[in-house]
């Protein structure tokens, strides 16, 4: 079990070093811990926020645990050497194209959200995001205009190949849920969301037992906040499913809670927080680790088939939170190594 570190900047390094002793805890006999730089750190360091050894790191490792990456101080420089190309730059190198983000509510939680509790209370939703595609990886720049303006562009388009590998772990993933599926496109005006709604609906001949439903993403960060317990799995473009994904988390509570994996074919994947580097917040000890230590959970399960520890560690959060464990993101009081000591302590 030869597991990369790439904790990043900001609060990164502060939850992912609450992950890694509650993998620790675990006792698992053939555990290896390897670290690498990613984002502002490695750029400091090495000139690169994802510098080649980081890259061969992840390569020789059967899972990465990834904290975050994002520092103000980088934003002016030049777009392929600030530090969120580390992250794009694993997802899109590994082949990792399905990030899987999975939101329920916490017992004692219902309270907690923005939502009213008794709409909270319902939900139990797991966002597939494409994550090799869309708007994010086309070709894009800033350019003067014959006139003189100055204008930024950025290619979205999705190949029907990369759209019919989603559509089938979203499928997939209906199967082995409540076998509904909602693909969330804007094919009333976008080209690429016409064909990925074509390509979904070819797809979903495969799967006769998955109810398939069509939303606008308008209409669905609407419906999120409506109604969010009549979603199951929400299958999506890059672009939306990360704002998507943001707004799904307030809806439970935190982004501090909400875990995500992001798979390649087979069991590799990359397993981190959806939430980025909060600068904010960084340095401060203040940070809430538990959506770190439930993509730890994630990893277990999806690359090594642990299942039983990945469900010790996701009671252990669960209890945390059911006896009043509130980190500042959800009103209380708890510092990151006090929640991981809590966490830990009902492991
Ligand atoms: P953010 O997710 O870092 O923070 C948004 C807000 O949520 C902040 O107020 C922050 O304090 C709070 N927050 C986030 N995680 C928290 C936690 N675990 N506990 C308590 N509070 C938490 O988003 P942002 O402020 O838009 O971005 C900051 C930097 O992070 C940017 O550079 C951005 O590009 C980067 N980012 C990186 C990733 C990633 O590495 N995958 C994801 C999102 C954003
Ligand atoms: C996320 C983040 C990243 C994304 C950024 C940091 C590139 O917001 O993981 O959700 O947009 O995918
Ligand atoms: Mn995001």
């Amino acid at each position: 079990m030869r597991v990369a570190v790439f904790a990043g900047d900001g609060i990164g390094s502060e939850v992912t070093a609450e992950a890694v002793r509650v993998l620790e805890a675990l006792d698992l006999l053939k555990l290896e811990l390897v670290y690498g730089d990613v984002g502002g750190v490695a750029y400091r360091k090495h000139g690169h926020p994802l510098p080649a050894e980081t890259l061969e790191i992840a390569r020789s490792c059967g899972a990465v645990l990834f904290g975050a990456v994002g520092d103000f101080s980088c934003d002016h420089l030049e777009r392929h050497l600030r530090p969120e190309q580390a992250i794009l730059g694993l997802r899109k190198e590994l082949g990792l194209f399905a990030n899987l983000r999975p939101a329920t509510v916490f017992k004692g939680l219902e309270d907690l959200t923005t939502l009213r509790p008794e709409v909270a209370e319902k939900i139990d939703l797991l966002i597939v995001r494409e994550l090799n595609g869309d708007v994010y990886f086309g070709e894009k720049g800033i350019r003067t205009l014959d006139d003189g303006r100055r204008q930024g562009w950025d290619m979205m388009s999705y190949a029907e190949d990369e759209v019919r590998r989603i559509a089938h772990t979203g499928f997939k993933a209906a199967m082995g849920r409540r076998r509904k599926l909602c693909s969330v496109d804007k094919a009333n005006v976008l080209e690429t969301s016409q064909l990925w709604r074509d390509v979904v609906i070819e797809v979903a001949k495969e799967y006769p037992e998955v109810e398939l439903s069509h939303m606008y993403v308008d209409n669905a960060a609407m419906q999120l906040v409506k109604n969010p317990g009549q979603f199951d799995v929400i299958v999506t473009g890059n672009l939306f499913g990360d704002i998507l994904s943001d707004q799904a988390s307030m809806c439970v509570g935190s982004i501090g809670l909400l875990a995500s994996a992001s798979l390649a074919e087979g069991t590799f994947g990359l397993y981190e927080p959806i939430h980025g580097s909060a600068p904010d917040i960084a340095g401060k000890g203040l940070a809430n680790p538990m959506a770190t230590i439930l993509s730890a959970a994630m990893l277990l399960r999806h690359s090594y088939g642990l299942e039983v520890q990945a469900a010790r560690i996701e009671a252990a959060v669960g209890r945390a939170l059911a006896d009043g464990i509130r980190g500042g993101d959800l009103g209380g009081q708890a510092g990151t190594k006090e929640i991981g000591d809590a966490v830990l302590a009902r492991l």
